[in-house]
């Protein structure tokens, strides 16, 4: 990685189900850093679900709004942001985040996703007949997006607090090799 990038933030990206959030917290906790999460600000604002929001105004304004979110973290400093799993698709939102920050993906398969999130109804993509070929393909389409981050951490076989360990210490590393 590029010893001149300026590091304030973590930001965690990846596919849904992942653990993003949760691991964001503990991370968070752990360093003392603000969480924040872009799905949780969004909702906030629009006053509404992302199930809402996707049903009443489309997923392309959703994106817009998740990008006008991006630019608005530059100035954040000590900040875990754990962000949508679409936002890194567009590649201003990942350009933005590594200005400011070190940028992680949580990885998992299709298969651990599917086993994580087929108990849940709160994400408009994944309200489909075939929700498991969904996941295939969407996650398939963002790997080029997700492999993109400075470093990928695999969660298939950890619990949350080894991810969140792992976050920590690849952090670490991270910020070690910046003074
Ligand atoms: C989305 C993921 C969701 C949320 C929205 C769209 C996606 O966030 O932003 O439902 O496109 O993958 P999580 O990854 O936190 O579930």
């Amino acid at each position: 990685m590029d010893a001149t990038r300026k590091i304030s933030n973590l930001a965690l990206i990846g596919f849904m189900g992942t653990g993003k959030s949760s691991v964001g917290r503990l991370v968070a906790d752990q360093l003392h850093f603000t969480f924040l999460d872009t799905d949780d600000v969004l909702v906030s604002r629009a006053g509404k679900s992302i199930a809402e929001f996707f049903a009443q105004e489309g997923e392309a304004a959703f994106r817009e709004k998740e990008c006008v979110l991006v630019q608005e973290l530059v100035p954040r400093t000590r900040t875990v942001i754990s962000t949508g799993g679409g936002l890194p698709v567009n590649p201003a939102n990942l350009t933005s985040l590594k200005t400011h920050a070190l940028v992680m993906c949580l990885w998992a398969s299709p298969e651990k996703i599917w086993e994580r999130v087929r108990g849940q109804n709160h994400r408009p993509l994944l309200h489909d007949p075939d929700a498991f070929s969904k996941i295939r393909a969407l996650l398939a389409a963002r790997e080029p997006f997700y492999r993109q981050a400075d470093v990928l951490v695999n969660t298939e076989m950890r619990s949350l607090r080894e991810v969140a360990h792992q976050v920590i210490h690849q952090f670490r590393l991270a910020l070690s090799g910046h003074r």
